[in-house]
């Protein structure tokens, strides 16, 4: 498929077959992470690939995502990591000062983005299904234990990379006009909501598997109806960074 068709027909994908992945193929999923764009050419993301059955079973525990069903894909979990700039400013006695800033931070998280996203590009080009999985994130300190995470990083997702055993039907985004402004943002109208949750309204009902009546809004209010991780920020003071 060509490669724009193959980017618009994603969809995250949740149950694997047990073929299991080239050791070439993994070498060229690490390749294009590692080949993003990065700011200022930091290159702060690290990739740890979880072969272990017993972490990922405890990773299945926290995540709440089935890394451990026997299947022959591959994890990686996704780290924003600044470690390596501290131990360069170490090694010359320099302060880690601007390092633990939350701008930093945000570099660190953006690159670990692109390389995870480069990654699961080109997962999906050669007809490999993936997913990201947020949930490592429900326990913070557990995925540090299990990790042995040092100083200055931050476990953003995992990335589980496999062949589909099932894909669902392509989940409809915002229109064009909701997301694409010229020179000044534009409102998000009351009307283009109105639309969109009738489009997604649809798709939830129609859908071949986990149909649900809901929509797109209502999604929304339930996500931010409640507090989520609020331990993140003690997480990332105890990491070293300073807000
Ligand atoms: C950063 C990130 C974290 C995610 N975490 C999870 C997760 O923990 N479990 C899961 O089933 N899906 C997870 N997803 C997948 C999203 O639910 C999915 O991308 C979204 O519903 C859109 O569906 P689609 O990818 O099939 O188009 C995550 C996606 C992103 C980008």
């Amino acid at each position: 498929m060509e490669l724009f068709e193959t980017m618009i027909q994603h969809t995250s994908v949740r149950s694997f077959t047990d073929q299991k992945l080239s050791a070439e193929l993994q070498e060229q999923l690490v390749l294009a992470a590692q080949s993003a764009s990065s700011s200022n050419f930091l290159q702060a993301c690290s990739l740890i690939q979880v072969t272990d059955n017993i972490k990922r079973k405890a990773i299945e525990t926290i995540a709440k995502f089935p890394v451990d069903n026997g299947t022959n894909g591959q994890f990686y979990i996704f780290v924003a990591d600044l470690n390596k700039h501290a131990q360069v400013l170490q090694q010359q006695n320099l302060s880690t000062e601007h390092l633990s800033t939350m701008e930093s931070l945000v570099v660190a998280i953006v690159d670990t983005a692109l390389a995870a996203q480069s990654m699961a590009v080109y997962a999906e080009s050669v007809e490999l299904g993936i997913c990201y999985v947020g949930g490592i994130r429900n326990d913070l300190f557990k995925m540090k234990d299990l990790l042995d995470l040092p100083k200055f990083t931050y476990p953003v997702f995992g990335l589980f990379v496999g062949y589909p055993a099932e894909k669902n039907e392509v989940k409809p985004r915002l229109p064009k006009t909701a997301i694409l402004n010229t020179n000044t943002y534009q409102p998000f109208t009351p009307a283009m909501l109105a639309d969109y949750d009738e489009v997604t309204t649809t798709y939830y009902l129609e859908r071949s598997t986990n149909m649900q009546a809901t929509s797109w809004s209502e999604k929304v209010r339930r996500h931010f109806a409640q507090a989520r991780r609020s331990n993140t920020i003690d997480f990332l003071k105890k990491q070293g960074f300073v807000f």
